[in-house]
């Protein structure tokens, strides 16, 4: 089975292919399969309706099964923000940096108790044949005061989930416990099933 992946991510396809390849699905790009994914505008006011958006136009566009995923960070304290706009939060979309530092500034002077987040993951399969599967993934944690450590992308440095922040650990170790693995595990399990009807 071959599953179309609607991202230009390589680190997002990196980790398909390795989560998925046991199953005996082949995990491609619009590039691998020489398709052009028209671009869409994530409109949803939810991460699974954002996922089903991507996941349907690139079914749609390629004609076979695709697979997308929304995600960001909810925070208690400001009432589930940046959530659907954590790529966007600063303005800029994609500036990591900026977004962590409004971020810091929307929480100056809160205590460790109200600093509750977590990081939410929706996935979506859309077939050729109209079916569609969506799965959410969680991942609790607390919103540190300062950075902690340089590796991962977006809000890592300032997500601390089991003692550590998410800056400081192993993709392996994050894959194990973030929302896109569990999200991902779910998807897998649920694709095992399809495959094995
Ligand atoms: P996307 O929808 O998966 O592209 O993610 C949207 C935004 O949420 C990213 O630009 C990041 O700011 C944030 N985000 C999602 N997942 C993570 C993560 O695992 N670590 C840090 N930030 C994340």
């Amino acid at each position: 089975m071959k599953l179309l992946i609607a991202t230009h991510n390589n680190k997002k396809k990196t980790e398909l292919q390795r989560i998925l390849s046991p199953l005996g699905i082949e995990v491609v790009t619009a590039e691998d399969i020489g398709c052009e994914l028209r671009d869409v505008e994530e409109t949803g006011t939810t991460f699974e309706e954002n996922a089903r958006i991507k996941a349907v136009a690139g079914c749609e566009d390629s004609g076979i099964a695709c697979i997308a995923d929304d995600s960001g960070l909810c925070v208690d304290y400001l009432n589930g923000e940046p959530g659907v706009y954590s790529a966007r939060y600063s303005g800029v979309h994609g500036n990591d940096e900026a977004n962590i530092d409004k971020l810091l500034n929307n929480l100056e002077g809160v205590g460790r108790k109200d600093r509750t987040a977590r990081f939410v993951c929706a996935a979506c399969c859309a077939f050729p044949d109209g079916k569609v599967i969506t799965v959410r993934g969680e991942c609790e944690g607390e919103i540190l005061t300062e950075r902690h450590g340089s590796g991962g992308f977006g809000y890592d440095p300032v997500f601390m989930s089991g003692g550590k922040s998410f800056g400081e650990i192993t993709a392996e170790e994050k894959d194990a416990m973030s929302h896109r693995g569990k999200a991902l595990k779910l998807m897998s399990e649920e694709l095992k099933k399809i495959i094995t009807e």
